[in-house]
Parts: C-alpha cells; sequence; structure tokens
C-alpha cells in the first residue's frame, strides 16, 4: 500500500502557495510508494463529513506554480482545538476535535501532514505535534512577521505590488501638488510598509512597530512643502498607531475568526493631519487583498519551490514538528516552537530601517 502524505493550506491566501504544493508533488513523484493527498480549506476537509480530500498527482499540478491562491482551499477561521458549533440555545461556540482529526487521519493511513500557513497554522501544528502527529510546517504569509526564517513566500509579491502603487500614486501626487496616503497591510508588523517606502521613494512611513506623533508628521511635510515639493507620499501599515492610540479596525461577524479586520489607519491619518491644521488636498488609498492576489513574483515561486522540495524530504528523513526555514544561503529546518515563539517584527536596530532613515523618510518618532 502506498504512503499518504496530507498537505493542506491554513490561514489568509498568499502567492506562492500553489508552487509549494506542486513542488511537494513533484519532489516526492520522484519516489517509489507516496500518495500526496490535500485536504479542502485546511484540516475542514479532513473533519467534515463527507471528508473532502483531494488526490494531488503531477496532472493535477501542471502549471500552477504561476497561480495566486491555493488549489486546496484555505481558511482562518476556526480549526481542530476551536471547531464552530452551535450550542442547544443556538449561540456559537467552539469545541476540541483534534482527537478525532488524528483518529480519522490514522484511519485514512496518513503517514505525514505538511501545514502550509502562517503563525495561527503553525501553532496549530505544535498541538498537534505534541499530541504525537508527525507534522512538518511550511511558513507563508505576506507579512513576513514569522520568526525563524528570513523570508516568508508571498512578501515579496506584496512588496511588488505595494512599491508599483507607490509609483502610480507619485505620478497623480506630482500633476495635482497632493499629499496621497496609501495603507497597505501588516497587521503587526510593517514590513511591506518599509520595504515599499523605500523601494517607492516615500517621504513618510508609518509601522505598528513605531507609534507615531502626528506633530512629528506634520513637521515632515512642512518641511516637503516649503522646500519646494509640492506632493508627499505616505506609506502606512494597517496596525499603525499614534502614540497612545489603538489600531483602526472592527470585530468580524465571521463564525470563528478571531483577528480584527483591520483597515481605516489611512482615513484616520487624514483625520488627524486635517486636525492639525494641514492645508494640503489629502487623498488615501486603501490597497487591502491586492496585495494578496494574482501571479506570484518569480522570488516567491523560487523561494514556494525550494521550501516545498525541502518539506517532502523532512518527511522522508521523518524530522517531524520541525518547520521549513530559509537561512540564507540554506534551505533548512528548525522547531516550530521557535517559530512561533515570537513574532518577527522590526526591530529599531534593523538595517532597512536604518537605510529608511538614511534616506530621509520619517517614521512619526
Ligand atoms: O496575515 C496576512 C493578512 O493579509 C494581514 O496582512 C491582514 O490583516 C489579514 O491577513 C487579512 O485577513 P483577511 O483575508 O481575513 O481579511
Amino acid at each position: 500500500m502506498k504512503k499518504r502524505v496530507l498537505v493542506l493550506t491554513g490561514g489568509g491566501d498568499c502567492p506562492g502557495l500553489n508552487a509549494v504544493i506542486r513542488a511537494i508533488v513533484k519532489r516526492a513523484s520522484q519516489e517509489y510508494n507516496w500518495e500526496i493527498l490535500g485536504s479542502y480549506q485546511a484540516f475542514n476537509g479532513v473533519l467534515r463529513e463527507p471528508m473532502e480530500l483531494i488526490v494531488l498527482d503531477e496532472k493535477k499540478v501542471s502549471g500552477i506554480h504561476v497561480k495566486g491562491g491555493t488549489i486546496i482551499g484555505t481558511t482562518n477561521k476556526g480549526g481542530p482545538f476551536a471547531w464552530p458549533v452551535k450550542d442547544k440555545d443556538g449561540n456559537w461556540t467552539t469545541v476540541d476535535r483534534s482527537d478525532e482529526l488524528i483518529r480519522k487521519l490514522q484511519y485514512q493511513n496518513i503517514e505525514a501532514v505538511i501545514n502550509i500557513g502562517g503563525d495561527g497554522s503553525q501553532r496549530i501544528s505544535q498541538s498537534l505535534y505534541e499530541k504525537g502527529l508527525n507534522i512538518i510546517g511550511v511558513p507563508k504569509t505576506i507579512d513576513n512577521d514569522l520568526s525563524g526564517t528570513d523570508f516568508t513566500f508571498g512578501f515579496q509579491t506584496a512588496v511588488e505590488i505595494s512599491t508599483d502603487a507607490v509609483d502610480k500614486l507619485v505620478t497623480t501626487a506630482e500633476s495635482h501638488n497632493r499629499i496621497f496616503i496609501l495603507e497597505v497591510m501588516g497587521r503587526g508588523a510593517g514590513w511591506i510598509a518599509l520595504n515599499a517606502a523605500v523601494a517607492g521613494g516615500a517621504e513618510i512611513c508609518l509601522i505598528p512597530e513605531i507609534p507615531y506623533d502626528i506633530n512629528r508628521v506634520m513637521d515632515k511635510i512642512h518641511t516637503r512643502i516649503v522646500g519646494g515639493r509640492g506632493f508627499v507620499i505616505i506609506v502606512i501599515a494597517e496596525g499603525a498607531k499614534p502614540i497612545g492610540g489603538e489600531v483602526v479596525g472592527e470585530k468580524s461577524k465571521e463564525i470563528g475568526y478571531l483577528n480584527l479586520h483591520l483597515g481605516g489607519a489611512g482615513l484616520r491619518l487624514k483625520e488627524e493631519l486635517k486636525h492639525a491644521g494641514c492645508e494640503e488636498d489629502i487623498r488615501v488609498t486603501i490597497l487591502g487583498h491586492l496585495q494578496r492576489g494574482g501571479t506570484p513574483v518569480a522570488y516567491d515561486r523560487i523561494l514556494a519551490s525550494q521550501f516545498g522540495v525541502k518539506a517532502f524530504e523532512m518527511v522522508l528523513s521523518a524530522e517531524y514538528g520541525k518547520m521549513v526555514s530559509y537561512k540564507h544561503p540554506k534551505i533548512v529546518s528548525i522547531p516550530i516552537k521557535e517559530a512561533i515563539a515570537a513574532y518577527n517584527t522590526i526591530k529599531q536596530d534593523d538595517q532597512l530601517l536604518r537605510t529608511a532613515r538614511g534616506l530621509g523618510i520619517t517614521f512619526g518618532d
């Protein structure tokens, strides 16, 4: 009987997921006696009745590395440890179905699971590993906020899209002498904002790690306008906040969705600037999910392919409880525990942050 590996994608989608899936299947096809299955929408495919498992063979994954999204679906709601159910009064609550999940996987003769996901998904991986499941993690997130790896795939695509947006806003900003605020993703880490600000040549960059003082932002705008440059580009991460303030977002009504729906940091900044006496024209663009859609850039396809091949090789060497990681110039494996111990946020001594300051970009501090 063939040995089976179950692959799943969890959390928000991310350009490069399909390239990882394809690489796992292609690497496995070079070995004798392995079959790759995909679970539809993370562990939901196993926990649902009937189960939704998809056989992934070379024909199924042919050419998918250039496609965004994930052919096996994903979800960032619930999970085996917090499966949403309605209680007898009609209220939503959660139940732990992890034991049932492990039983079902054994029954399906699954030798190992490869969980492609961000921080939340890898926390689930670690808990399942502690329950005895043979599991391997593959890090993904456009935010690049996962520790233990130099980069996650999907991040460079998001940076490329955000930089392109800055470039486009510059031409209209300079024609109209306007201030443009571009809001990009980044819940707790401002990597996309920082990279797009440097690559696009923004004047101001506001990130979650550095709460901003609106007066410092005003000072920079003033210097710029007085200096004869009639326009200003501000890149702000969705998780940025003023000193003493909170993030802008709303609690989701989706069942099992734990995160705040962030969005609106740019609009708030516009109000704060007006309130502080800014008389220039201000326009706000929220890039939102455009950063996660479409074709992955070559860098992300390559990194994702490296991650996929390595993940299957970790199955062959039974490196369970570990996550694939990129530590330049090598693709290595590290304990999942290490990767979820802390977020990868921008530190004050970060080299790119220092470069940005050297370029005169203001962070509002
Ligand atoms: O974690 C990746 C991310 O894109 C964040 O930058 C963003 O806040 C969040 O996902 C949005 O998630 P959703 O697709 O559920 O709105």
